[in-house]
């Protein structure tokens, strides 16, 4: 099989010499294990900050090991008894062909949506968005969400949740194309394009009655103004920072507004919350069969093509989930 493995750790932004591809032998099968054929690998912005060694909420990814990753793909042998060859599955397999994981370690891939969205839409960044906006959200009826990234694989889930739940939503998104995508086809009220160069004026436009939950995704100058948009008792869900995630500074000049607006914020990591990840995932997987969940993928072809498309994520190259096909 082939895999991809930490060569070095970036200093600044990610380049490709910091990953290797390989060529590794596949184990004999244990008892309880699972072979899988994985046929999508999820990329995420968390996998950034796991390939530093800056003191985190989770252990840096080893050097010279398969890298970290979410995988979706089909047994191809199993030794344990609640899978069977064929079974489309969920795991965490890592930037690999193949992958063998214990049975505990993969979910069965929803049959009601494709195999794919079970990393994006149906999947962990799904079930970000659901947990953000109805738990430390608690967006009401007739209130103004702002979500940052609103375009990507987590802000495109809550702007339509936000709508389904009958609230204002604003989107904030990287150039004309993707603002189209979150009105016209995700149906947000409202979306800024923050590449514009006027965020100021067209955040206050879009936000006439101000803001009442802030789901950010990003930080920088954008959390910074939307900081300054909030109302009263607003609530913010701190999700991503992605204009960080290379280590440059992220300033805050509107610090004020948690002060005198009584702003209640709360960064949270999702996987800390397994509790709600069975729900979470039975409503997204319906909402996305039923078409009441609309979702956008970019697909890179073939396990060679990962890194170039990881450092793309990472400057908002992406429209929508990015994945990397591995069977063509
Ligand atoms: N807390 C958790 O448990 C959890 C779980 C999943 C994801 N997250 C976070 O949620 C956020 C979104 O993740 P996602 O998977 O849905 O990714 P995504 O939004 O599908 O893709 C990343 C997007 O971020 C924007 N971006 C990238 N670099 C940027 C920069 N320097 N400045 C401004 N925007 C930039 C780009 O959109 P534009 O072109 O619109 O700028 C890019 O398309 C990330 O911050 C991620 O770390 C957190």
């Amino acid at each position: 099989m082939q895999r991809i493995v930490l060569a070095s750790r970036p200093r600044g932004a990610v380049l490709p010499e910091n990953f290797r591809l390989e060529e590794v032998d596949l184990p004999a099968l244990d008892v309880g294990q699972v072979l899988v054929r994985n046929h999508y690998l999820s990329l995420d912005p968390y996998m950034r900050g796991r390939m530093s060694e800056a003191k985190s909420y989770a252990a840096p990814q080893p050097l010279d090991a398969t890298m970290i990753g979410a995988t979706a793909g089909v047994v191809a042998a199993s030794r344990h008894p609640d899978f069977a060859e064929g079974d489309a599955v969920i795991g965490m397999l890592g930037w690999a062909t193949h992958g063998i994981a214990a049975g505990g370690e993969l979910r069965k891939a929803d049959p009601r949506v494709p195999l794919s969205a079970g990393l994006g839409v149906a999947g962990m960044p799904g079930v970000t968005a659901w947990y953000g906006l109805n738990r430390i959200l608690q967006a009401k009826p007739g209130e103004t969400v702002l979500v940052s990234s609103a375009s990507g694989a987590v802000g495109s889930v809550v702007g339509q949740l936000a709508r389904l739940r009958g609230c204002r939503a604003v989107g904030i998104a990287g150039g004309p194309d993707k603002c189209a995508y979150v009105t016209d086809t995700l149906g947000f009220d409202a979306c800024v394009d923050y590449k514009a160069g006027r965020l100021k004026e067209d955040l206050r436009a879009a936000t006439p009655d101000g803001v009442d939950c802030l789901f950010e995704n990003v930080g920088g100058l954008g959390l910074d103004l939307a900081l300054a948009r909030m109302n009263a008792f607003g609530r913010v869900a701190l999700c991503g920072l992605i204009a960080g995630y290379n280590g440059d500074a992220q300033p805050l000049y509107n610090l004020k507004h948690m002060l005198i607006k009584r702003l209640r914020v709360e960064g949270f990591i999702i996987t800390e919350h397994p509790e709600v990840w069975p729900q979470a995932l039975d409503e997204l997987g319906a909402l996305v069969h039923s078409g009441q969940l609309r979702y956008r993928e970019s697909l890179a072809q073939g396990l060679t093509a990962a890194p170039e498309a990881f450092i793309g994520l990472l400057q908002g190259r992406n429209f929508g989930k990015q994945l990397v096909q591995l069977i063509p």
